[in-house]
């Protein structure tokens, strides 16, 4: 046998791709016996089964074999319907031509990012940020740059003066019970936000899949309703986080300019999202079982989520800090700024229970006393216990 040559590397775009020690740690959350604060999955016994069973049924019912074959990229014409209306019913105008399904709205994330951003290119992120869209936008070549937080909202000041100096291509946010941090914008902020963004020329990429678990507190627009122009504001959305995230339903709805490209990104992904699982999420949705099953989640979510607040203040470190969100999956704590978040993981895992540090949600200069607590996956009783084993593992 000829001697092998030796294979060429990776493309330079997955250089500086790694698992992070943080991840190998986090795999130890698995262990039987650990409250795990950690991840960000709905709770499985919210999941409407019957509901998606039936949705299912009813589909093979009434359309059998064209339910299993090849079908259009942008989506199911019906589902892009029912997506429409979402945002009508939030008042925001948007017609089913709009929307194209994704698998996932973190595909919609890898579209846009694709679509919009050439190499070098800059991306403003919120400070800190969800990890998987700092992906989509590092691999799709972007210089990521974080925006400061003020108060409970962006540094508006600081974001236009950033705007001044890099000329980003767009600013990614997370508006409604962010993905760390549980923040939620307030009504002024993505106001003022959207207008930087008009003045400067950049887009801003609304990501919100978490925005119908809320608790407590007003809605919020969508953010296009706060502009007339329809190039601004490009969202993305989800039924992951409120009917089941194993269906990947996600989606975008892009604007005029950018509505071909996403088609094309997708067509070269995937061809579409599965025939049968849109048709499914679109019985669903037609079923009206939606409305019932979202007032269980939250009610459920609501407790479980005072629950975690309730036994914070005995859990973290005299001089810690942390928010109270109003809806979603996290909490977002701060311990005294010398203690390192990562540095007691092993501690809390030593005691069975577990929590994200905070460090790898942010671009740049991480800030280690930061640490991430969801709060969706356990009852009450067990959330009071994780507590309390917080507790003993910061008790030294
Ligand atoms: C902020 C944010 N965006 C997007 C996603 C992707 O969700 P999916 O692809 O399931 O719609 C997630 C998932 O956790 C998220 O937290």
């Amino acid at each position: 046998m000829p001697p092998t040559a030796s294979m060429p590397g990776l493309s330079r775009r997955f250089t500086g791709v790694a698992s992070s020690v943080v991840r190998d740690l986090l795999a130890l959350t698995q262990r039987p016996g650990v409250i795990s604060f950690a991840g960000g999955l709905p709770a499985p016994e919210l999941f409407d089964v019957e509901g998606a069973q039936a949705a299912f049924e009813e589909v093979f019912a009434r359309a059998g074999r064209r339910a299993l074959q090849y079908s259009t990229t942008e989506g199911d014409p019906r589902l892009r319907e029912r997506i429409a209306e979402l945002y009508l019913a939030r008042g925001l105008p948007t017609v089913a031509d709009q929307i194209v399904v994704t698998t996932g709205s973190q595909q919609g994330l890898s579209l846009l990012a694709q679509a919009l951003v050439d190499p070098g290119d800059v991306v403003f992120v919120e400070r800190p940020s969800y990890l998987a869209a700092l992906q989509c936008f590092g691999l799709a070549g972007a210089r990521l740059v974080s925006v400061p937080s003020a108060g409970d909202g962006i540094d508006i000041d600081a974001l236009d003066a950033l705007a001044a100096a890099h000329r980003p291509v767009a600013l990614y946010t997370v508006p409604t019970f962010h993905n760390p941090t549980g923040r939620t914008l307030d009504r002024a902020n993505r106001a003022a936000l959207v207008d930087v963004a008009a003045r400067h020329g950049f887009r801003v990429l609304e990501d919100d899949p978490y925005q119908q678990l809320r608790y407590s507190g007003e809605p919020m627009p969508p953010m296009p309703t706060l502009t007339d122009d329809p190039e601004l504001v490009v969202c993305t959305g989800s039924l992951s986080k409120i009917l089941a995230p194993g269906l990947r339903i996600g989606w975008v709805r892009t604007t005029p300019a950018i509505r071909a490209a996403v088609v094309v990104g997708k067509q070269a992904a995937d061809l579409h999202t599965s025939t049968l699982d849109q048709a499914a999420a679109e019985a669903y949705l037609a079923s009206g079982r939606l409305g019932p099953a979202l007032d269980r989640a939250c009610a459920e979510y609501r407790s479980r989520r005072d629950a975690l607040l309730g036994g914070l203040p005995d859990a973290l470190p005299a001089g810690s800090s942390w928010n109270r969100p109003d809806g979603g999956m996290f909490v977002w704590a701060r311990l005294p700024d010398r203690l390192n978040a990562t540095d007691y993981l092993p501690r809390a895992l030593a005691r069975d229970v577990a929590y994200v540090p905070g460090a790898p949600f942010f671009p740049t200069a991480p800030e280690p006393q930061t640490l991430r607590l969801s709060f969706t996956t356990y009852a009450p009783d067990q959330i009071r216990e994780g507590t309390r084993r917080l507790a003993a593992a910061f008790a030294h």
